[in-house]
């Protein structure tokens, strides 16, 4: 399988120069630690849980209550200073997921109706709500995989998604209990951790993949669903699903800052290399109508994506 890209190199270098930030059970005196220091000097020195450690903490969590609570605590805790930024465990090649929802392939999914109908939007809202369970899985992956070789910036942003998609897990969960049912009550999309899956070796791809095809097709998609859902009177989802697009434009901005902040320090042609990774690890086809605005407003400008689509 693919490994994990274990890195050390990102500890900070002011650190390495302190001796008290070493724990006692690491190091059993200060000259040991600054010994241990010469010797290694991008070593984690674990003064407290690393930023990977913690990411890698989201992802095998299975129950989605308590998924959820450890990515909103881990993001907090981030901004308060309470994590190193540090990559020494490697992230896993799978999460951890409940036994519920059952996962099945795309072609044995419930039909989802056109939202008419209380059955066709539980059933439309619960595979929105494991799309964003698993986009959970895939902002904290991100950091944890990729975060060793890119700037500190890049953490800040992608934690912030992570918290975001627990966010919209939590609002969609909320919403199927008021409709009578729950996340877990119906069979779900199985195939959702495969683009990670392929693109584990290069923060490149997962970029263009994850954010820059899936999330920026979600623009496309939602404004349809809310008017099937304002069709249908059911306001309230349909608002729930409006807050959640405003949020998808910030994720897609973000997988295009970082893909162009990537290519370029590579000497790539963004929009070039994006299509060549697109063509080598992505599947489907890139299918109008666009949401041409929306995208633009993330960045996702029209070389980008349409000279693959058809
Ligand atoms: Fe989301
Ligand atoms: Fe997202």
């Amino acid at each position: 399988m693919k490994g994990g890209g274990v890195s050390a190199s990102a500890c900070l270098p002011e650190r390495t120069e302190s001796a008290s930030a070493c724990l006692p059970e690491r190091t059993e005196s200060a000259s040991a630690c600054l010994q241990e220091l010469r010797e290694n000097p991008s070593a984690c020195l674990r003064a407290q849980e690393s930023i990977a450690s913690a990411c890698r903490r989201v992802l095998l969590t299975a129950d989605p209550r308590e998924k959820l609570m450890v990515a909103r605590q881990i993001t907090r805790g981030w901004r308060l200073g309470r994590y190193e930024h540090c990559f020494d465990v490697a992230m896993p090649d799978q999460p951890a997921w409940p036994d519920r929802p059952e996962l099945l392939p795309p072609s044995q999914m419930p039909r989802r109706g056109k939202g008419g109908s209380d059955r066709s939007r539980i059933t439309i809202l619960h595979a929105l709500a494991h799309i964003e369970f698993i986009a959970i899985d895939l902002a904290f992956d991100m950091v944890g995989r990729f975060g060793a070789g890119m700037p500190r910036d890049f953490v800040d942003d992608w934690l912030s998604v992570g918290a975001d998609e627990a966010m919209h897990f939590a609002l969609l969960d909320r919403r199927l209990a008021q409709l009578g049912s729950h996340y877990g009550a119906l069979p779900a999309h199985g195939g959702l951790w495969q683009s990670a899956d392929e693109t584990a070796h290069d923060v490149l791809a997962r970029l263009a993949i994850v954010p820059m095809v899936l999330e920026a097709r979600a623009l496309d998609i939602t404004p349809v669903t809310i008017e099937k859902f304002t069709q249908a009177g059911d306001a309230i989802s349909a608002k729930m699903l409006g807050r959640i697009v405003r949020d998808e434009i910030r994720h897609v901005h973000f997988g295009t800052k970082w893909f162009e902040y990537g290519t370029k320090s590579r000497g790539f042609v963004p929009a070039e290399h994006y299509q060549a990774l697109v063509n080598r690890h992505f599947r489907g086809r890139l299918k109008p109508p666009f949401n041409d605005s929306a995208r633009h407003e993330a960045g996702l400008t029209r070389d980008y994506y349409m000279p693959l689509a058809y």
